[in-house]
């Protein structure tokens, strides 16, 4: 059995979000994905998500390719969630590229190509014109 994980906000979802995950998923039997909580997201974006922890978490848990969700409450223990849940690949997305090498002595490190032009902050933007 072969765990992937990955990290994001996952807030209003998009089909950004959607390929990263598909992708990860490919990478192994099972993926569990960390979602950033509400506070997190506010320390690391400096905005509160749309939608909160609880909802982004139903709705990723709700994808045919997710296997477990859990929240991620700190940036700091990104190497004791990839213990906890055995990780054998932790899958990011490019704008983190090199930023998650520092686990390669406990996993396999792998960087996904983002989505072009798509992001919740662009969403956003789209629907408060
Ligand atoms: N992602 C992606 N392609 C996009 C947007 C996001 O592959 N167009 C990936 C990110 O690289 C990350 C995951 O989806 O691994 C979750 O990203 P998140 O920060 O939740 O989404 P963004 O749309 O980037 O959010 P924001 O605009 O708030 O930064």
């Amino acid at each position: 059995m072969r765990t992937v994980l990955t990290f994001g906000t996952f807030d209003v979802f998009h089909v950004g979000h959607l390929r990263i995950l598909e992708r990860a998923a490919a990478m192994g039997d099972r993926l569990v994905v960390g979602v950033s909580s509400d506070a997190l997201n506010i320390a690391k974006k400096g905005r509160a998500p749309v939608f909160p922890e609880g909802e982004r978490q139903r709705l990723v848990a709700a994808l045919r390719c997710v296997d477990d969700v859990f929240l991620e409450e700190s940036l700091e223990l990104k190497r004791e969630y990839l213990l906890r849940h055995r990780a054998d690949v932790l899958a990011m997305g490019d704008d983190w590229l090199g930023r998650f090498d520092e686990f390669s002595d406990i996993c396999r490190v792998v960087y996904f190509e983002r989505t072009p032009a798509i992001s919740t902050t662009a969403v956003i933007e789209k629907i408060r014109l």
